[in-house]
């Protein structure tokens, strides 16, 4: 059985929450196995995996086939999945739609979305519909030109009051869960004693009932920068990079592929085709 939205939702208080992105059937089942209860499918894939400068170029298809590949890999986590830039913007209907989509074509449990009180209306219809909804708030991804770049908010007393506010908005509207992105360690503290549900913090200090990750993050497959929030908890690109060396190098010495990574054919089946060989070249003569 899957995680649910409940079982994350009982954790505050409890127990903290671990969460990791995951973009791939391989990743997810590796996550997966290790006991993690949540993961992301974030739209940092468009960074990531396919190579974007930001995440403003990441498409509704682009989610809907990765996270169908997550969903193959997990079998036990909660798998929420991101839904993309002007996805949800325009329109509560357009909202409505594309999270039902996300929803039915991917088998995913929830979806995230970016924004606070300005996006309650829209959570609170998407959960009417029976699909839960992650908030993201604080250093929202998707409105970095609009923050002049990727910076810790709520650091005013205007801007940690409206932090706050969306915090209180989206759990009025239903949302599930709470992600809290590049705020203050006090601010993300002072939310999480507030609200009734789980916060889950990226860049937002210890004080959150729970932290999410990028992978790519954690295992310095993303060469050398690494985010000040983020932490390398192995260096799984330097693995790779040796690996992929030692493989060339046991290709140009011919050490690769040996006996045991070959199959035999039978001698006398041998001498027969090599003998109609050179039958056949006798007779062309
Ligand atoms: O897309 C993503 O990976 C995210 C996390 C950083 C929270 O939204």
């Amino acid at each position: 059985m899957r995680v649910s939205i409940n079982q994350i939702m009982a954790m505050k208080g409890s127990e903290r929450i671990v969460m990791i992105t995951a973009y791939d059937y391989s990743m997810a089942a590796i996550v997966d196995a290790a006991g993690i209860p949540m993961i992301l499918v974030g739209d940092s894939l468009g960074m990531v995996m396919l190579g974007y400068d930001s995440t403003l170029p990441v498409t509704l298809d682009d989610i809907i086939h990765h996270t169908s590949a997550v969903m193959r890999g997990a079998k036990n986590a909660l798998v929420v999945a991101d839904m993309p830039f002007m996805t949800y913007q325009v329109s509560i209907e357009e909202a409505v739609r594309n999270a039902g989509r996300l929803m039915q074509t991917t088998g995913c449990q929830a979806v995230k979305l970016e924004g606070g009180e300005a996006m309650a209306d829209t959570v609170a219809a998407i959960v009417r519909c029976g699909i839960p909804v992650m908030g993201h708030i604080g250093m929202t991804p998707q409105s970095f030109n609009a923050f002049g770049g990727f910076r810790v908010q709520g650091k005013t007393e205007d801007s940690a009051t409206q932090i706050i506010r969306d915090a209180q908005a989206l759990e009025e509207a239903g949302a599930f869960s709470i992600v809290l992105e590049l705020v203050p360690q006090e601010l993300a503290g002072f939310i999480t004693e507030r609200i009734g549900v789980p916060t889950i913090g990226i860049g937002a200090g210890p004080d959150c009932d729970g932290q999410v990750q990028v992978l790519h993050d954690m295992l310095g497959l993303q060469g050398e920068y690494l985010p000040r929030h983020a932490r390398r908890f192995g260096e799984i690109g330097a693995a790779i990079t040796a690996a992929v060396n030692d493989y060339a190098a046991a290709v140009r010495d011919g050490s690769f592929p040996n006996a045991k990574n070959s199959s035999r054919l039978d001698p006398k089946l041998l001498a027969r085709l090599k003998a109609a060989d050179d039958d056949a070249d006798t007779e062309e003569e």
